[in-house]
């Protein structure tokens, strides 16, 4: 039995695939390497010493899917592909509703015509919107988004609850993320930023090589202890472990979960700068800079359930975040 892992070369997806294989886990990635490459599956191959199965194709074409659960015996799916990308869900909103729902809608159908009933959903704190109750609890009922790509996670997770509600066998579990950074300890697998970063440890960590003169601080008037941006950052392989406690749930329980993989600590932009600037003995030059649009003052999980219910734990500190991204970043892969 395998487990199906689309987007399964992108930042999350090859970090998750890995520790998969590492708990002798068989995995299958589809991925259309619009985002990624190629190489991605080499590299899980040497990390782990075990090759994924690897599809090129879009997880929205039936065609696509049909090969895939016809060649594989596929035991539960963990979806990670979709559009990402905050400011380009505004300008293509259409593109990015088509693509994340339609891919999520294609898997359930071919899921269930080959008996496959566990599925496991790449969702974000995103939803949680412009609420300041922290930390996030996951039963918060105000939700809401600000941008296209956070209601394409938004109307996911209802499509998918929809799902398991009309389906007594299907077992879903949803995932809200807060900040994934940090990269494998090898170097060998971590986030390539297409274009300009959006986000905040891809633009330090280009900083920090030259690319970019000066990280821009969006705002130090927030009600926060420096005035800056506060958020949960947690280290990737600690959230791709924690895909692997939700993928052990989901063989013992079916309906709908939703768990937070976070720390429930928040650092402001100001601790992340501080953080790797000590961490890897040097320094990023910063200006501070109107707020961006859409940015709330403060984001944090509480972590209780999925520390009850998983039995998993974010453990890695922001020294191991800082450090890891930067020795990515120093690397030939993230070229
Ligand atoms: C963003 C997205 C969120 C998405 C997540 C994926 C927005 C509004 N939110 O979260 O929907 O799920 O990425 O990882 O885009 N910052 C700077 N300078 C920079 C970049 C960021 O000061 O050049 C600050 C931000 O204002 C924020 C913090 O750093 O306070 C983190 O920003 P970022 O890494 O973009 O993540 P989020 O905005 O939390």
């Amino acid at each position: 039995m395998s487990i199906l892992c689309t987007g399964g070369t992108g930042f999350i997806g090859s970090h998750t695939a890995v520790e998969l294989l590492c708990v002798n886990q068989d995995v299958v990635i589809v991925d259309d390497l619009s985002n990624s490459s190629a190489s991605v599956v080499d590299r899980i191959e040497v990390i782990t010493g075990k090759r994924p199965v690897f599809y090129k194709g879009d997880v929205a074409d039936k065609a696509v899917m049909e090969k895939v659960f016809s060649e594989n015996s596929i035991d539960a799916v963990i979806h990670f592909a979709g559009f990402k990308a905050v400011g380009e869900s505004v300008q293509i909103p259409v593109a990015y509703y088509r693509n994340n729902l339609d891919s999520t809608l294609t898997l359930l159908e071919t899921m269930k015509k080959y008996g496959c009933h566990r599925f496991i959903f790449s969702s974000s704190a995103t939803v949680y919107g412009t609420s300041d109750k922290v930390p996030f609890t996951e039963d918060a009922k105000e939700l809401g988004c600000t941008n296209p790509y956070g209601w394409t996670k938004f109307m996911i997770e209802q499509i998918l609850k929809d799902a398991a509600a009309a389906d007594p066998e299907l077992s879903v579990v949803l995932l809200r993320y807060f900040n994934p950074i940090g990269a494998h300890a090898s170097g060998m697998i971590g986030e390539k930023p297409n274009g300009i970063p959006n986000n905040l440890m891809p633009y330090i960590t280009q900083v920090a090589a030259g690319i970019r003169d000066h990280l821009s601080v969006f705002g130090d008037d927030y009600p926060t202890p420096d005035g800056t941006g506060v958020r949960d950052y947690i280290h990737v392989v600690d959230l791709a472990k924690g895909h692997v406690a939700a993928y052990n749930y989901s063989t013992e329980h079916t309906g709908c979960e939703v768990f937070n993989l976070g720390t429930g600590i928040g650092y402001s932009v100001l601790d992340i700068v501080h953080a790797f600037e000590e961490a890897n003995s040097l320094k990023i030059p910063y200006e501070i800079a109107p707020r961006r649009a859409g940015d709330i003052a403060t984001c944090y999980a509480s972590t209780e359930k999925a520390e009850k219910v998983l039995g998993w734990k974010a453990e890695l500190s922001l020294q191991d975040m800082c450090r890891d991204s930067w020795r990515w970043q120093c690397g030939k892969w993230s070229k």
